[in-house]
């Protein structure tokens, strides 16, 4: 059945979820359209990877719904969700100590369109080429990172879900992670990016959702939120607490 949901490859709709009494996510409504990058920023705790958790099937919400390329998906298992072209990374690193970087992408692409050919123009499009046969304990944090990304690029997905890619990296990780971004992501895919350096979301997203306590307080152009005076106390009161 076709909707006007149909112009966003991503949609969600009045979500909620309640972990018994607790309400983590309170009535969330969002749209990414093709080729959009969404940061969505918020104080620790607001409710953001619960958020993805949702859209990419790891629970169901108590309310609302999620549509896919103008499906609903609501009440779809995740690995649907990943043939429909969900991808996502986690917000803590996944990876399998003792396997090599080529064995990580060989498992990622499994039962996927993805040849050899088109594993390697990924490990050389994210700059892991010559990491191939590293066992994955052996990079660093970065590489490590980059490399889930690269893993959840090996499904060629519509929508990509990173969760914090930038945590624990250092600057100049961070710089590659938005030169990733900026080059290789941008107009690729559509991306839903869980953000906490604000130099990231300044420099990679279309728009932004600010998440408080599980609803959304604001949302628009990085500039414009930003600049916000509700949005810079309520991060900073955050930023405070890390
Ligand atoms: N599976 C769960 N069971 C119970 N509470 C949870 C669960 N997942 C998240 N929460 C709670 O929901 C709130 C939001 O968590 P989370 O989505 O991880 O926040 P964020 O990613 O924005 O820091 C937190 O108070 C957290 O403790
Ligand atoms: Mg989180």
């Amino acid at each position: 059945m076709r909707s006007p949901e149909d112009r966003y490859v991503f949609r969600v709709e009045g979500i909620s979820k309640s972990f018994g009494a607790f309400h983590a996510l309170n009535d969330v409504s969002l749209e990414v359209s093709a080729g959009e990058i969404r940061a969505i920023i918020g104080p620790n705790g607001a409710g953001k990877t619960t958020f993805i958790n949702i859209v990419s099937g790891v629970f169901g919400p108590t309310r609302g719904r999620v549509w896919l390329d103008g499906e609903d998906v609501t009440g779809r298992p995740a690995q649907h969700r990943a043939r429909r072209g969900l991808a996502r990374t986690f917000q803590i690193t996944s990876l399998f100590p003792g396997m090599t970087v080529a064995e990580h992408m060989h498992l990622a692409s499994r039962g996927m369109d993805a040849d050899g050919t088109r594993r390697s123009a990924l490990l050389h499009l994210t700059g892991l080429e010559a990491l191939a046969d590293r066992e994955v304990n052996t990079l660093s944090h970065g590489d490590q990172r980059i490399l889930e990304i690269a893993m959840a690029l090996a499904t060629d997905p519509k929508v990509l879900l990173l969760d914090e890619p930038t945590a624990g990296m250092s600057i100049a990780e961070t710089d590659r992670m938005i030169g990733l971004i900026q080059d290789r992501l941008r107009r690729q895919v559509c991306a839903v990016i869980i953000e906490h350096d604000m130099n990231v979301v300044n420099q990679t997203a279309d728009q932004v959702t600010v998440l408080a306590a599980g609803a959304v307080a604001a949302s628009g152009i990085p500039g414009d939120v930003l600049r916000d005076p509700f949005v810079k106390e309520l991060y900073l009161g955050s930023a405070a607490g890390h």
